[in-house]
């Protein structure tokens, strides 16, 4: 029997621990730091362990006989967590920091999908506000202008005009509006299509997809208004046709896993690659993740039957072709409640009403919770992730937003068409 950690405290976390703490293999869940819905897990124990500080991380590990560490955000990873731990003889699944330059430079990823032959964007590659501008001139628009560090998931505008473009190019090389993240940037094609994510468990050499999902980026209805982290998702997602989805397999995420290795940095770990699936069925890659999606997981670890545990060892120890994975067949949508004022700013502990009116059909995920007294309160800009399981996506849809319904704290914002493009 395993005792499992999972580092991190989003909604993603509290998923990834949630059916860890439910694996026949499992003997005992923690989570580092988690929120208060990880706090009201039985099976899961929250820790308060400073996870910057990879040898506090160690020796909570060997004191309580860690089997496996599985991590959330892509910091860590980016840090070199992995190759640490790993170093002290602790099982960490993920990318070491060589690999997990997929998603910490866009420069990186961006040349190795060049170099590899695998479907992308056209690209340029910035440092100096002049050539850029020059580049710019003989460009089409809209264009996009991603800065080349990890930005939360803020650091890709898309421009409408050469004007506006040029003001994004100096504010991210000029007034460091990203800090170092901005020091580099990608000036790229504005790609037309629809969205997926494609996210698997990858071995170093072999891999098994988790089920296919789609995120709604924009904060509004109608895939309008400001970018954020995701503000609700589903699974599966049927614009990821079998076709698709073996072009997908085959030249995307088989391709990268060749090429890493080839490179002499296999990758090991959750792989997500953000696509945009043309009107003809050709998928490129947006971006690389080194980690698991959020809000994708919630949805996708609904539906995992398999021992998630199990997988991530037999992923650490190169054996993923002798695993297979178990879905349940229903589909799963989650709706992300949010503060008003996210992705900018927003209030913080406001008490939450009617978590206990939710029912065993639905699972409520929690983000930017936390528990003061017997209140849990608002403490981040996604707040919740509201999870259904039906046979139908519509009946999961409705099922959710029922849930939704009867969650509030006043200042609650969540979209109200998740699901509609599969609908
Ligand atoms: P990224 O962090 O690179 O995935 O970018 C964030 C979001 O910006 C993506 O989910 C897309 O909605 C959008 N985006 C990024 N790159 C492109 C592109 N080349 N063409 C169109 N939209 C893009
Ligand atoms: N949902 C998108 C992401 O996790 O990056």
């Amino acid at each position: 029997m395993n005792r499992v950690l999972v580092i991190g405290s989003g909604g993603r976390e509290h998923a990834l621990a949630w059916r860890l703490s439910q694996s026949s293999t499992v003997e005992k869940t923690f989570v580092a730091p988690g929120n208060a819905g990880t706090a009201l897990e039985s099976a899961i124990e929250n820790v308060g362990l400073d996870t910057t500080d990879f040898p506090q991380v160690i020796e909570f590990c060997q004191e309580k006989d860690i089997a496996l560490v599985v991590v959330g955000p892509e910091q860590p990873l980016v840090d070199g967590m992995v190759d640490t731990l790993a170093e002290a003889g602790i099982a960490c699944f993920g990318p070491s920091a060589q690999a997990a330059q997929l998603e910490g430079s866009k420069a990186f990823a961006k040349d190795f999908l060049q170099r590899h032959n695998i479907p992308t964007a056209t690209y340029g590659e910035f440092t100096d506000v002049v050539a850029a501008h020059d580049y710019l001139t003989k460009q089409s628009f809209p264009i996009v202008i991603k800065a080349d560090g990890l930005a939360a998931g803020k650091g890709v505008v898309i421009a409408e005009d050469l004007a506006q473009a040029k003001d994004t190019v100096e504010d991210m090389l000029e007034a460091n509006k990203f800090g170092d993240a901005g020091s580099r940037i990608i000036i790229e094609e504005f790609l037309v299509g629809e969205e997926a994510s494609y996210i698997v468990v990858a071995d170093g050499k072999n891999f098994i997809p988790m089920a296919t999902s789609q995120d709604h980026k924009a904060r509004d209805n109608g895939d309008v208004g400001p970018n954020t982290g995701g503000m609700g998702a589903y699974s599966p997602a049927p614009v990821v046709t079998p076709v698709i989805d073996q072009q997908v397999a085959e030249k995307v995420i088989q391709a990268t896993l060749d090429g890493m290795a080839k490179d002499g940095m296999p990758f090991t770990g959750f792989l997500y690659a953000g696509l945009m699936i043309d009107a003809r069925g050709q998928a490129k890659v947006l971006e690389f993740n080194v980690r698991f999606g959020d809000p994708e997981t919630q949805p996708i670890m609904t539906r995992l039957q398999s021992n998630l545990d199990e997988l991530c060892l037999a992923a650490i120890n190169g054996k993923l072709d002798t695993m297979v994975c178990k879905w349940d067949k229903r589909y799963a949508l989650g709706v992300v409640m949010a503060e008003k004022g996210y992705p900018f700013s927003y209030a913080k502990g406001n008490p939450i009403q009617g978590l206990d009116t939710i029912d065993g059909e639905v699972k409520v995920f929690h983000a930017g919770t936390a528990n003061q007294g017997d209140e849990t309160v608002t403490s981040g800009g996604r707040v919740l992730c509201v999870c259904a399981l039906a046979d139908e996506l519509q009946a999961a849809q409705k099922k959710a937003y029922q849930a939704v319904k009867k969650i509030s704290w006043g200042s609650e914002y969540y979209r109200t068409d998740i699901g509609f493009k599969a609908l």
